[in-house]
């Protein structure tokens, strides 16, 4: 793919009017929601939904989730249903990614949703996302800011650091908040299912909607989000559940422990959802052999764990660039 320069943006008025003239001219930006920085594209165009496939290296088969600014915008792309509207009333703007089903008329692009008839959504509560959102007026096909399989990026330089010079511009406005990407609910079969957790705890979607979610079998369904095996990868071997580290290895610990960096000394799991990009990108830096410390599973620990397990899954070996 050719090069180019890269624009910084803040998240001035200006820049993001900016920032919103580029998508509207078919470029991709890459913006900053309150999970990770998203890599953007006008999502009714063919033409820059394949940019955005072609600057991650993204398998095709794997669809996007279109961000808007409310959900009454939400409304005009998918089949709405009470379900919807209590997790929406509760969690938007906010980490919750509703799968639904596409509705006639809708206006996007088939390369966003892979050839499905449901659409993934979501609201981002962050207010240079949401700005962007009413500035550009139109959806917004955002994957992570990564290269595919990569670390996700919390910050700006993680984003650049992967795909400077492949995209139009960038608006940096510091690190993202939660640090897992959203979490995915499935309205689009029978009842609500978890198909990614994420940075919004599974627990807190339930009591919203006074009952149990199922859980997609990880093998069942293409839709399986991004739920390909071995993703969210450093460079580096990972080793999960360490006590300590072995000789050559660095340590990224949990709660009251010696180690290299730590995802929250007071074993808060809030903190360490916040960290754990950002020190994995640090960690990988160093070239070394990655242990962790057992992260619990409860509340965000569950999504913490679904990345570690991910980012230590073996891999198909990639071509490096
Ligand atoms: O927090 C987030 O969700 C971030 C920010 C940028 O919003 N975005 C993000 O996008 O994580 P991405 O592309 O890295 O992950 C999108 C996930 C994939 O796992 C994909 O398979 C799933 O959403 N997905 C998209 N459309 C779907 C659909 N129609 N049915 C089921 N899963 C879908
Ligand atoms: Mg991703």
């Amino acid at each position: 793919m050719n090069r180019q320069n890269t624009e910084i943006l803040t998240a001035s008025d200006a820049d993001l009017a900016r920032a919103a003239t580029l998508l509207a001219a078919g470029e991709i930006v890459a913006f900053p929601t309150e999970t990770v920085y998203g890599l953007g594209a006008d999502a009714r165009s063919n033409a820059a939904v394949a940019k955005v496939y072609e600057a991650k290296g993204r398998p095709s088969f794997n669809p996007l989730i279109v961000h808007v600014a409310n959900a009454a915008t939400a409304r005009r792309y998918v089949k709405w249903s009470d379900s919807a509207e209590r997790l929406a009333i509760a969690f938007w703007p906010g980490p919750l990614t509703l799968v639904l089903p596409l509705r006639d008329g809708h206006g996007i692009s088939p390369l966003v949703t892979a050839g499905l008839d449901t659409l993934a959504i979501r609201v981002p509560a962050h207010p240079a996302a949401h700005r962007l959102l009413e500035l550009f007026d139109n959806p917004v096909a955002a994957p992570s800011a990564n290269p595919s399989g990569r670390i996700s990026p919390t910050s700006a330089a993680h984003v650049l650091a992967g795909l400077d010079g492949r995209i139009a511009a960038i608006v940096d406005d510091g690190a993202c908040p939660v640090g897992l990407e959203s979490t995915i609910v499935g309205l689009a079969g029978g009842g609500p299912e978890l198909l990614r957790p994420g940075g919004l705890a599974e627990d807190r979607i339930e009591s919203a909607l006074g009952h149990r979610l199922s859980h997609r079998a990880e093998s069942a369904a293409l839709s399986a989000p991004g739920q390909l095996l071995s993703h969210y990868a450093p460079s580096a071997a990972v080793r999960l559940n360490a006590q300590s580290a072995r000789p050559g290895e660095i340590l990224l610990g949990f709660g009251d422990m010696a180690c290299t960096l730590n995802l929250s000394n007071t074993g808060d799991l809030t903190e360490a959802a916040a960290n754990l990009f950002d020190h994995l990108h640090r960690l990988d830096g160093q070239n070394r052999p990655i242990a962790v410390a057992p992260i619990p599973e409860r509340g965000l620990g569950k999504a913490i764990n679904d990345r570690l397990r991910r980012a230590a899954a073996p891999r198909p070996t990639r071509k490096t660039r």
